[in-house]
């Protein structure tokens, strides 16, 4: 019999259909009310539907939904760039480029350190994660699902250890490994950049050692590499702060944005060092969609959202409550399988792991079916799948956060394996 239907190659964690949100809350078709601590997997840093963002949507279809920049140019995509670079926090001049995803974005940050620079290595980070496209599967640290199948992929991509206080990884062990590559694998020179997440997303945020971090920058000083930070997870206030890097103390040469940039719809971007992002040749960067002028206004709700002191204080009171009742969960031993709280400010995550090896994912599966069960909707990172990742927008409503928190806890505590 002849079917048409969407293909079976997408990891569905939940399968329900969605028809509505609103802030930290969906609906499916049978009008099932959910809590969404997914958030459309980190999109919705401030909600569903937030008011001002689709205000500006609703204004913005009105006048001009589509112009592709390469053939001219319109005001959202020119009022939105030198809005974005001034959020953030690099003491430099600073250019940049719209895409239309975070894998669009990771490979046009590849193509400007190779017209740049000259080098076409990169050294990636062991369960790392930069997007699904040919060149971005290839920078991940992981091979099932993302390169599995795929056959020989592009060479000059390392991977080393990723080294963070919520892993067993030291700086001194990802030194270790960086100075094996270069006397065993490859020239430095051959290098033109790292790319690193300051905050591992799918790795289950683990948020990147301080001390490495500023040895990479001055090991790219030294050697003329381009350190390339990907927010396209932790940016947009996810940790609390606009972005990530400021938690580190060093600042990247190009900066990879997207999932919360624009409260849903598809855009993303590279921006850096005016130095690397101008005089590259003509027509090199581009995109018929890319910068889309509804996405841009949405984005430019989306800034206007970030320069509201008031995101940062219900950043703070999320982080403030989650925090408190994971402390609260271990002081009562909820559960033998309440392993750490990884992650950094409002970005954090909740392992699951028990001395009974293996049985983590089964585990998994258990808690993200019971909680959908009770209303909850939750994701799995980590390279075990075995780290519960919390992504509700951070406008969470005090009491619906305490209510998804009370369901997740009676979830943990009636683990059955
Ligand atoms: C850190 C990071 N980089 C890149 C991507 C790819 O973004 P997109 O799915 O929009 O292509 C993701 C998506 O999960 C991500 O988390």
């Amino acid at each position: 019999m002849q079917t048409f239907q969407v293909t079976d190659a997408f990891t569905m964690v939940h399968t329900i259909t969605l028809v509505k949100g609103k802030n930290a809350e969906v609906w499916d078709k049978d009008n099932k009310r959910y809590i969404d601590f997914v958030g459309g997997i980190g999109v919705l840093n401030f909600g569903h539907c937030h008011p001002t963002i689709t205000q500006a949507i609703h204004a913005q279809v009105d006048k001009l939904i589509h112009y592709a920049y390469n053939a001219a140019g319109h005001l959202p995509y020119q009022e939105l760039m030198p809005k974005l670079c001034q959020l953030i926090p690099i003491q430099a001049p600073l250019s940049g480029m719209l895409t239309n995803s975070g894998a669009e974005a990771t490979e046009n940050a590849l193509k400007v350190v190779r017209l740049k620079t000259g080098k076409a290595g990169v050294i990636a980070f062991d369960g790392g994660f930069h997007g699904r496209t040919l060149a971005a599967v290839n920078l991940n640290g992981k091979v099932a699902p993302y390169k599995k199948g795929l056959g020989a992929l592009e060479t000059h991509v390392y991977h080393i250890p990723f080294p963070s206080p919520c892993n067993d990884t030291s700086t001194e062990m990802a030194k270790a490994a960086l100075a094996r590559l270069f006397a065993v694998e490859t020239d430095v020179d051959s290098i033109g950049a790292f790319i690193v997440e300051p905050v591992q997303g799918e790795g289950g945020f683990l948020p990147l050692d301080k001390d490495f971090a500023q040895y990479l920058r001055q090991f790219c000083d030294e050697h003329g590499i381009v350190l390339i930070m990907d927010e396209i997870q932790s940016g947009f206030g996810r940790t609390g702060k606009p972005f990530a890097f400021e938690h580190l103390g060093v600042e990247p040469d190009l900066i990879l944005l997207g999932k919360s940039i624009a409260g849903g719809l598809p855009l993303g971007a590279v921006i850096g060092k005016s130095s690397l992002m101008d005089g590259l040749n003509k027509g090199s960067l581009g995109g018929t969609y890319s910068g889309n002028p509804v996405a841009c206004a949405a984005a430019l709700a989306v800034v206007d959202i970030m320069n509201d002191p008031q995101t940062w204080q219900q950043a703070e009171a999320y982080e403030r409550t989650l925090t408190s009742t994971y402390e609260r969960w271990q002081q009562q031993s909820l559960t033998p399988w309440l392993g750490a709280m990884t992650g950094i400010g409002a970005m954090r995550g909740i392992t699951l792991k028990h001395a009974k090896l293996g049985l983590d994912a089964a585990c998994m599966t258990q808690v993200l079916q019971k909680a959908r069960e009770q209303g909850l909707l939750l994701m799995p990172s980590g390279n075990y799948r075995h780290i519960i990742r919390l992504l509700p927008p951070l406008t969470i409503e005090p009491e619906v956060l305490t209510e998804g928190l009370a369901i997740m806890e009676q979830v943990l505590a009636s683990i059955d394996i």
